[in-house]
């Protein structure tokens, strides 16, 4: 059912953890499973490289293989070309997913749009192409409803 990089990359999931002092963070979930993605980004101001990136994802095992891998797509892109990793991109380089599976890896989209909206917002810059992140649930803002 699952491809041997999907079992590769769930069973040794690259970029698990945390960046302290992230330049963005970005934490989404989705309503129907409960799963839950955040994403952390380090990224360099002057050139907009994404130095480094890490996640936590409290969810499925494709959710795990496909934050695993968008990880390792957006690592050393800059902003605009990490605009590129669709989920459709990472599924692709994961040798695809069963249909029931798609939505776990537009967590993994979801979770890098809403991370590197963070970081826009914080320095006052607009990323083409990207649109306020619809299931932000960072616990920076505790009005939003879950
Ligand atoms: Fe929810 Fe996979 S089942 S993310």
């Amino acid at each position: 059912m699952y491809s041997d990089k999907v079992m590769d990359h769930f069973q040794h999931p690259r970029n698990v953890g945390e960046i302290e002092d992230a330049s963005g963070v970005g934490t989404v979930g989705n309503a129907k499973c409960g799963d839950i993605m955040r994403i952390y980004l380090d990224i360099d101001d002057d050139t907009h490289v994404i130095k480094d990136c890490k996640f936590k994802t409290f969810g499925c095992g494709a959710a795990v293989a496909t934050s695993s891998m968008a990880t390792e797509m957006v690592k050393g892109k800059t902003i605009e070309e990490a605009m590129q990793v669709t989920n459709k991109a990472v599924m692709e380089a994961l040798d695809g997913l069963p249909p029931v599976k798609v939505h776990c890896s537009l967590l993994a989209e979801e979770a890098i749009h809403a991370a590197l909206w963070d970081y826009a917002e914080k320095h006052g810059i607009q990323i083409e192409g990207l649109e306020k992140p619809k299931s932000d649930i960072s616990e920076h803002d505790e009005d939003e409803e879950y």
